[in-house]
């Protein structure tokens, strides 16, 4: 069998390529090892943890607004396993509507975990693929951490986290990034007692720093512990408990807390596993990524890269962009991202998203920028949705008034951000979205108030 295209992976950014490859008239074919196409995301990621954000978000809802709105009875009960069962279907429809598309754009799947024994060969089993050209999208695994070890029962990573035997009653989560922050928040809401252990002395490094403070502040009154400036120095599982040791950066003090469940999410590394790479003589970087030019190019010739084998975020929708791009490219396009303009999104209740400079990252490079900030309180969508809690915040350029970035917090956040990047994208000042007519009364009203306060000021602050 021969092809103009084999893509390695099919996650978000491996099956988006083969798809975009498809449509522009290559020959592709997409491996992948998993019985359900997808990769992380789909199957152990994004998809299923929303799924359980979801469904206990509602449980939120009822145990804390239900009775103001006048909705009374009897309040509901968590039964786990259903919930879990609720989590597997969405992940099914999902993986299954990725096989469809496949189907529809004639992307043959060839299941099983490939190799590159040279330039222009994958090989899956004992069959050898003639290519012309190969896209490595394998995606990555969790860290492991000195002193931890994983068992995904006890000590899980991410994996084990959704599908716990059951509700821990006491969680604790070494890393207050991302996954730590998403999942501990599930398990929150379920009841649990959750502790963050966290290194740095904030949570969600890298995002902005006033909406990690009140981050914090609004998981807190949630019931979350936060342990900040600790590095955890092991875990350690019996049968019935597990323990985690950490020590205090500020004065070197050794700690031990108990829990049912630990969850380990101190983050991601590249997985390239059993692909061949070192006999092929791929070019890595330090930090074991793939090392790829502007074009997703490899060292070897006709050979790329994308997504979290890469360098840059891991996050499925930059790998996405990076699928669709690099599609472009081989099949002799101008593919290309604006990596400028990716949002972060953390879907825990509020939702925190982000999108450009932060403002450390502007006064670190001595930029001068203006601050346009607006409350959720003074939102009246937000008022009567139980959703006053968080702020939106744009950051322009003092002289130009162009956006330079935007970090929300507060209900819906990975939504309303996208308004923002669309007017990035265009070169935008906080003037044009400011002067853009938003419907009354919805939540995005706040994103164009943030915009007025980079001006005259807004209405309803
Ligand atoms: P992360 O990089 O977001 O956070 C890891 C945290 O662990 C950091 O705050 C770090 O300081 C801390 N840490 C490291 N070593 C430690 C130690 N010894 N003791 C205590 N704390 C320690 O990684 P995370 O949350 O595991 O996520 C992995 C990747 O997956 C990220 O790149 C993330 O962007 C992506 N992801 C994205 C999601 C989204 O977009 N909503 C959801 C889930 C994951």
């Amino acid at each position: 069998m021969s092809y103009d295209l084999i893509v390695i992976g099919a996650g978000p950014g491996g099956y988006v390529c083969a798809i975009r490859a498809a449509q522009l008239g290559l020959k592709v074919a997409c491996v992948e090892g998993r019985d359900t196409l997808g990769g992380t995301c789909l199957n152990v990621g994004c998809i299923p943890s929303k799924a359980l954000l979801h469904a206990t978000h509602q449980l939120h809802e009822a145990e804390h607004n239900f009775d103001t709105m006048g909705l009374t009875g009897a309040k509901p009960k968590v039964d786990w396993k259903k919930m879990l069962g609720y989590k597997s279907d969405v992940i099914g429809q999902n993986t299954k509507g990725i096989e469809f598309l496949f189907k529809k754009n004639k992307v043959d799947w060839i299941k099983g975990w490939a190799s590159i024994p040279a330039a222009g060969k994958v090989q899956v089993g004992d069959k050898t693929y003639e290519t012309k050209k190969i896209v490595i999208a394998s995606g990555s695994e969790s860290s492991p951490l000195k002193g931890v070890e994983v068992d995904e029962k006890t000590i899980v990573s991410s994996t084990g986290a959704l599908e716990l035997g059951k509700i821990p009653k006491k969680l604790v989560v070494i890393g207050a990034g991302v996954i730590g922050l998403e999942m501990g928040s599930v398990f929150a809401r379920l009841g649990a007692e959750v502790t963050v252990v966290e290194y740095l002395d904030r949570i969600i490094p890298g995002n902005d720093g006033e909406v990690a403070k009140s981050f914090q502040r609004l998981l807190a009154k949630q019931g979350m512990t936060f342990i900040l400036g600790a590095a955890v120095q092991s875990a350690s599982a019996t049968k019935t408990k597990a323990t985690v040791t950490y020590k205090l950066r500020k004065d070197d003090s050794e700690h031990k807390l108990d829990a049912d469940t630990v969850l380990l999410a101190t983050g991601r590394r590249p997985f390239v596993d059993g692909l061949g790479l070192d006999a092929l003589g791929v070019k890595m970087t330090e930090r074991g990524q793939i090392a790829t030019d502007k074009h997703y190019a490899t060292s070897i010739a006709g050979v790329y890269a994308i997504g979290d084998v890469i360098e840059g975020p891991m996050l499925a929708h930059k790998a996405e962009d990076e699928g669709m791009a690099v599609a472009e490219i081989i099949a002799g396009q101008a593919g290309h991202v604006n990596y400028g303009v990716i949002p972060g999104v953390i879907y825990t209740w509020p939702e925190v998203a982000s999108v450009g400079e932060t403002e450390e990252t502007l006064k670190e490079a001595g930029r001068t920028y203006k601050v346009g900030k607006f409350s959720f309180m003074g939102n009246g969508r937000a008022k009567a949705n139980f959703a006053g809690d968080g702020f939106v915040k744009i950051l322009a350029d003092k002289d130009t008034d162009r956006i330079l970035g935007a970090h929300i917090i507060g209900p819906y956040a990975g939504d309303l951000i996208h308004e923002i990047c669309v007017a990035m994208e265009f070169g935008a000042a906080a003037e044009d979205l400011a002067r853009t007519c938003h419907a009354h009364p919805t939540y995005s009203e706040a994103v164009r108030e943030a915009a007025l306060a980079c001006g005259d000021g807004a209405i309803h602050a």
